[in-house]
């Protein structure tokens, strides 16, 4: 089964993906990981991206596809996959046509509110990309990651300025992929608002239809 993670920044998609991933055997794939940990390791499309992914904008279409194209062709993929964070534009989405094909595009519907609100409180592990919430998700020891020890951080683009310009890229590039997937009948909507369990439910309910 091959998913796409639909949804605004803060909708999500990274928790729930780990928790579909693992009750469904599907491979997560995010662009934004994949692309954090190019920037950590300080390769060369790391430093080509660095200061895009700090703004809040959109990576250019040739590097995304590549890394995108590179990931599907890994031989762990077999089973499935979920790609979160891609495609982002129109463009994107017919260039993953070439690719593959895809099952569902699942569509988290979540206010701008709850948004701002996820974002502004989420701190992640460096290293293993572990998602926390200072309020819905807090680790054991304030500011520690549960299963290494190391210190949680606040993503630089999840700075006030830099969350807002994220929501308008969204609404500006993004969002017409909600059309363009419902058009093509592969859009399943969920309810993004509740609890991370409510959403992982209501996502593995379309799963099993
Ligand atoms: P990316 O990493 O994909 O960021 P995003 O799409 O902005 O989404 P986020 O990761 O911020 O949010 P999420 O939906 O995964 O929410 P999360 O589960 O963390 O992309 C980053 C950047 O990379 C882009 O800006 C761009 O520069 C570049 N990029 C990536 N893909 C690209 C592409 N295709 N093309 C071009 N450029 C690309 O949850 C958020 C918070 O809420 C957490 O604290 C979490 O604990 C909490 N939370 C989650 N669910 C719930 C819940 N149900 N209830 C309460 N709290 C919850
Ligand atoms: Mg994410």
């Amino acid at each position: 089964m091959n998913l796409v993670f639909l949804g605004p920044p803060g909708a999500g998609k990274g928790t729930i993906a780990k928790r579909v991933s693992q009750e469904f055997n599907l491979v997560h794939i995010s662009t934004g990981d994949l692309f954090r940990q190019a920037i950590a390791t300080q390769s060369e499309l790391g430093k080509q991206v660095q200061s895009i992914l700090a703004a809040g904008d959109l990576v250019p279409l040739e590097l995304t596809v590549a890394i995108v194209k590179e990931r599907l062709g890994e031989p762990d993929i077999a089973n499935g996959f979920i790609l979160d964070g891609f495609p982002r534009t129109l463009a994107q989405a017919e260039a993953l046509e070439e690719l593959t094909n895809i099952d569902h595009v699942i569509n988290f519907e979540v206010s701008r509110e709850v948004v701002l609100t996820r974002l502004s409180g989420r701190r992640v592990a460096p290293t293993s990309g572990r998602i926390y919430h200072i309020l819905y998700n807090p680790p054991q020891v304030d500011g520690i990651d549960d299963e290494s020890g190391e210190a949680l951080l606040q993503r630089p683009d999840d700075q006030p300025e830099a969350i807002l310009h994220r929501l308008d890229v969204y609404q500006g590039e993004t969002e017409v992929l909600i059309s363009h997937y419902r058009q093509l009948g592969l859009l399943r909507d969920v309810d993004a608002s509740g609890t991370p369990e409510e959403v992982f439910t209501l996502t593995a309910k379309v799963l099993r239809v």
